[in-house]
């Protein structure tokens, strides 16, 4: 796997366009999971980052990030774990998600006795069905209060994550927005009345990047995460984001076995196979080349312009889904107009760093 530098560039640049200023982001570092990239972030004044696996939380505090929230609902062993992150990098303020009083008090009793104090973020489900609890059911408000009265927590705010808005047009995604909006503003101003801080509103993806962008609540913490390296299906699904993709695995032609057939050794131990086979990566060289069979080593291209393609050829391809596709490598390559200028590791594909 390869990542243009410039283009890498761009898009942390154009992220911090459309945010408007470095205290707004808490970009998720689940795309990229390198250090080096985070460096960066914390360069351009970006403090807030956001993770899914304790190893990324490792990784950024390692990086030195100072304010790292887990929006992955912590449960067994890893309530131990936050535990653990808080008390190596003291330096750094870790939060966590929650959306269930029993995990919750398992955390506030874990923390006190350790003498840390864990942000916590209420997980609010606003359609997709994921996690969270519903902004409308009583228990989102008993469960935040809970949260803002419990011994080693700190209230943190909301987590409003919305990955299943992926309307094509941007209008149509902001009106989605604009439609589970009020009950969150409800919720907030419920837990304020009783008493509660509600200081932040984690909210979003890439796709909905643009419209809590333009939202002027100061509370708004914006955290795409894709969008740092982009791929083909947020490119196909969403042609109004300013990005552009900036990773590509290198491919070569193995072999030639009919006229009009070439096999190719991106498997998919290279590239991410969730996305339906047929579509898996895009070949710029290659748009309509048909990807006919994808097998761990190979894949298998139909296309009349096999006739020009011999073993040993090299192809781009441009990733559908970046954020598995960079979790199959160890290391990446850095590339400059056209040089290897440097590797950097993917530290957090890891499930386990030391913690
Ligand atoms: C909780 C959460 N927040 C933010 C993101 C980032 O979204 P995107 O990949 O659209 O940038 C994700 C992506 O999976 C996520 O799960």
């Amino acid at each position: 796997m390869v990542i243009f530098r410039d283009r890498l560039f761009a898009n942390l640049d154009s992220m911090l366009v459309l945010a408007g200023h470095p205290s707004r982001l808490r970009p998720h570092c689940k795309t990229h999971k390198m250090e080096q990239i985070i460096r960066l972030w914390i360069e351009k004044g970006v403090t807030k980052h956001k993770a899914a696996t304790i190893a990324e939380c490792e990784m950024l505090a390692a990086a030195g990030a100072t304010d790292v929230l887990l929006a992955y609902n912590p449960v067994g062993p890893n309530i131990g774990r936050v535990i653990a992150l808080a008390a190596m990098f003291p330096a750094c303020h870790f939060s966590v998600t929650t959306d269930h009083e029993k995990p919750l008090q398992l955390l506030a009793a874990a923390a006190a006795g350790a003498k840390v104090t864990i942000g916590v973020m209420l997980d609010v489900n606003v359609g997709m069905n994921r996690t969270g609890v519903l902004p409308g059911d009583p228990a989102a408000f008993t469960l935040y209060m809970q949260v803002s009265k419990l011994l080693g927590l700190r209230a943190a705010g909301f987590h409003v994550y919305d990955g299943h808005q992926r309307h094509m047009s941007l209008s149509d995604r902001k009106a989605a927005v604009a439609i589970h909006w009020p009950a969150i503003q409800e919720l907030r101003k419920k837990c304020e009345a009783a008493g509660a801080t509600v200081p932040a509103l984690a909210c979003g993806g890439t796709p909905t990047f643009p419209c809590y962008a333009e939202m002027a609540d100061p509370g708004i913490e914006l955290c795409p995460g894709t969008c740092v390296l982009h791929d083909t299906g947020y490119g196909t699904s969403f042609p109004d984001l300013p990005f552009k993709p900036a990773a590509a695995v290198i491919t070569r032609v193995v072999s030639r076995p009919a006229r009009d057939r070439m096999t190719l050794d991106i498997g998919n131990k290279a590239v991410a196979a969730d996305p339906p086979k047929g579509s898996r990566v895009f070949f710029p060289e290659l748009p309509d080349a048909v990807q006919d069979s994808h097998n761990e080593e190979h894949m298998g291209l139909i296309t009349p312009a096999a006739e020009r393609y011999h073993p040993g050829d090299v192809l781009f391809a441009i990733p559908m889904h970046i954020c598995p596709t960079s979790a199959l490598y160890e290391h990446v390559a850095i590339i400059d107009k056209g040089l290897v200028v440097d590797y950097w590791n993917v530290t957090s594909r890891n499930r386990k760093i030391t913690i």
